[in-house]
């Protein structure tokens, strides 16, 4: 089912042939590799074993991560030793030579599959790696105890708690690859190589022999190598992503041992490393991504076969916006209308556009024939009629209902085909009122673009009540062409993400309003894993932004988004004319650093009106700042998900970790409040529910939590 096996003359090929999952690696095609293994060495015709994996773009991706997520402890360490049993170590000790011919990346279970064979020839455009400490694992088919015993053992614990894969030149010079190919001659390379080996038998008998016996280090040297790795991991991301930390713990334990007692050991140690929250978190995030992309493909193939991908497109607004949202189509081969009432900002459009793609040409991302190819895809306009022929409009002029009201029903009226589809970049109006100004509602839904457009994976997609099916199908599919990450959400006030933002926000300032000193609470949030703490978030996004969609969510949701006493701290620092970091006066204040970015400071008139109004700062308890501003978030998000407005937790958290950069350790706001425990999530909303309504638990949530359920 999963494997091609070929037999000519004397010689076997294994090909490893899941194309659609990357040749991924699961039980089943382990058991088909082993059968295959066990029937070509019985078989005395048979000289010599290439495996290698179809297509030119992966040899092994990896373990089939899908089918192994929910396995537990028992499972997981059975599968493992399984595994070596079937697949690894039985490939290691056959008596008939095995060459792996690496055509594509060899990653994780790949890469292991290599390290049992005798000999790797490997594609000049192929990697390889060991990248299981990104998702909070670490190998688990003999990849810690193999790759050190074949590279050395420093190399080997670089590679692995980095992580990082490694070109077909790093992996040659390195050895840990014998020989380097151009795809087109890797079999007849591989056979080559084989050949010899098979004729030289003794030297390969020889080689295994030493691969079966202790790392070549002391364990004193791979203590001080191992301390210096971790150091190097701490500098880069603290203490919030421990597999790195346990690797090489058990890399050092290992180094003096046999093969078979250094691998018992990493079974051990790798199911241990599974069970912690961060190996929940980041598998369910790798598995999130591809959900995601998944979802947006599912909505789109009802229309496959009538709808036409995007021809031309439209911005309207060449501001920060739309001068993004015009380089982003131009990048990704679509020809785009950037359309404003006025000619300074279109030239200010253009030369972002410019300066970006002059960027990539300095990073040697794209030739300058390219970037100027890119360039010429967007064309500048002041006319009305530039856009009749587009056939996907985005509007991103000033958020002003009464303008955008009258903007769309313009576009809709320019637009020849009645099949276009007008999208919103709106942050904050609603898609339904919006669409009151339209002919074609169905043909009309949000598409909420993050600032900066270029850099931000997300794209919220929001369906008004007279969105159709088809509109956000091809909406969905435009955004995965501008390689961003769609996430479909119904309207509400604050659509999902900024609503949930919000709530945490509105957390920080009811803790500032009650004394708390921000910079503290920003160091706590830090601390926690937030890319910026929440006033400093607030700095960066623009108070006069912020106040703005406060006002929106006090009005449209004012059961819960309430009014603070004295006063909001976001609101007297923009009554102030603090604007933060646009102005360089916010909570902080702002002076460029060497490189010409802001870099901030504190502001003692800032700390002496909030003393003024609020009081003397005091310090609160860490655990308390974290479970109110994460705990508001939460409670936020579990409302949202009863609602409808976002379809799943999987969705949810995408949304927050594309979106604001919630640290994707922690895999989301819903995960984290199933790692707290349900019980324990009402148990904190109750204690904080007379500061706010925001914090109560719903009567669903208490239901599920009282039967031990989980949001995802
Ligand atoms: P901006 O003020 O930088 O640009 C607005 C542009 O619209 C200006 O160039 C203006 O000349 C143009 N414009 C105004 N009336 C027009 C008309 N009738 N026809 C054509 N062009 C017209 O605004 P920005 O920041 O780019 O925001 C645009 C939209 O994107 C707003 O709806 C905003 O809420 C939304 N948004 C903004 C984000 C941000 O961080 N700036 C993030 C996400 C959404």
């Amino acid at each position: 089912e999963n494997i091609l096996v070929e037999l000519k003359e004397n010689l076997a090929t294994i090909t490893i042939n899941r194309p659609l999952k990357l040749n991924a690696l699961n039980k089943k095609t382990i058991e088909e590799l082993h059968v295959a293994f066990k029937k070509l060495d019985e078989n005395k015709a048979i000289k010599a074993i290439i495996i290698t994996g179809s297509g030119e773009k992966a040899f092994v991706a990896g373990a089939d991560i899908s089918e192994f997520a929910d396995f537990n402890v028992d499972q997981g360490t059975e599968l493992a030793r399984k595994g070596q049993e079937l697949l690894f170590n039985f490939v290691q000790n056959l008596g008939t030579p095995v060459i792996a011919a690496i055509n594509g990346f060899a990653l994780g279970g790949g890469l292991e599959i290599c390290l049992t064979c005798d000999k790797r020839v490997i594609s000049s455009s192929a990697s390889i790696g060991l990248p299981e400490t990104s998702l909070g694992i670490m190998p688990g088919w003999g990849g810690t105890v193999r790759l050190p015993r074949l590279v050395g053992f420093n190399l080997a614990l670089g590679w692995i708690v980095s992580g990082t894969p490694q070109s077909a030149d790093k992996a040659m010079t390195a050895g840990a690859v014998d020989l380097i190919s151009e795809p087109s001659s890797l079999r007849k390379d591989a056979l080559t190589v084989l050949v010899d080996l098979a004729t030289n038998s003794p030297e390969f008998l020889s080689q295994r022999t030493t691969k079966l016996g202790p790392a070549a280090i002391t364990s004193q040297e791979a203590s001080a190598a191992a301390e210096d790795a971790c150091n190097a991991v701490r500098s880069r991301q603290g203490e919030n992503y421990p597999a790195a930390f346990s690797v090489a713990e058990l890399m050092v334990s290992a180094c003096e041992l046999t093969r078979d007692d250094a691998i018992s050991l990493e079974n051990h140690a790798f199911f241990d490393v599974t069970q912690t929250p961060q190996a929940r978190a980041l598998t369910g995030l790798f598995l999130g991504e591809q959900y995601v992309v998944k979802q947006a493909k599912v909505r789109n193939a009802p229309f496959a076969a009538t709808s036409q991908p995007v021809a031309y497109s439209a911005v309207i607004g060449a501001g920060i916006m739309g001068g993004g949202i015009a380089y982003q189509n131009a990048l990704k081969g679509i020809p785009i209308v950037m359309k404003d009432i006025n000619q300074a900002a279109l030239d200010l459009g253009v030369s972002e556009a410019s300066k970006l793609l002059d960027r990539g040409v300095k990073r040697g991302k794209l030739t300058e024939a390219k970037a100027e190819a890119v360039l010429s895809q967007i064309t500048p306009s002041l006319d009305d009629d530039s856009i009749t022929n587009c056939d996907m409009v985005v509007e991103a002029v000033v958020e002003l209902e009464s303008v955008k009201a009258q903007v769309l029903a313009s576009v809709e009226s320019q637009l020849s085909s009645i099949n276009s589809v007008i999208t919103s970049n709106t942050s904050t109006i609603s898609i339904n009122r919006l669409a009151d100004s339209l002919q074609r509602p169905a043909n009309f839904c949000g598409m909420h673009f993050f600032n900066p457009v270029h850099a931000m994976p997300l794209v919220e997609i929001i369906r008004g009540e007279h969105s159709s099916d088809q509109t956000i199908a091809a909406v969905c599919a435009y955004a995965l062409r501008l390689g961003k990450k769609p996430i479909v959400v119904n309207d509400c006030p604050g659509f999902l993400v900024n609503r949930v933002l919000f709530a945490a926000l509105l957390g920080m300032e009811m803790l500032i309003a009650e004394g708390a000193d921000f910079e503290q609470i920003d160091q706590v949030m830090e601390k926690w894993g937030l890319p910026m703490g929440p006033a400093y978030l607030s700095d960066v996004i623009g108070l006069d932004t912020i106040v703005h969609c406060y006002s929106v969510l006090l009005k449209g949701l004012p059961e819960r988004f309430i009014e603070i006493e004295p006063s909001r701290s976001s609101q007297v620092l923009f009554d102030g004319e603090r604007l933060g970091q646009k102005n360089g006066l916010g909570y902080y204040r702002y002076s460029k650093n060497e490189q010409g970015r802001p870099s901030k400071t504190a502001d003692t008139s800032v700390i002496e009106t909030f003393e003024n109004l609020f009081g003397k700062a005091k310090a609160f308890e860490e655990q308390e700042i974290v479970s109110r501003i994460m705990g508001a978030m939460g409670m936020e998000m579990v409302r949202c998900l009863e609602e409808g407005v976002v379809a799943s937790p999987t969705e949810a958290d995408m949304a927050l970790i594309y979106g604001i950069g919630f640290p994707s350790f922690r895999g989301g706001i819903c995960r984290w409040m199933d790692e707290l425990g349900l019980s324990e999530a009402c148990a904190m909303g109750d204690k904080y529910s007379s500061i706010s309504p925001l914090y109560a638990p719903t009567e669903a949530l208490r239901v599920k939590a009282a039967k031990g359920g989980t949001l995802y």
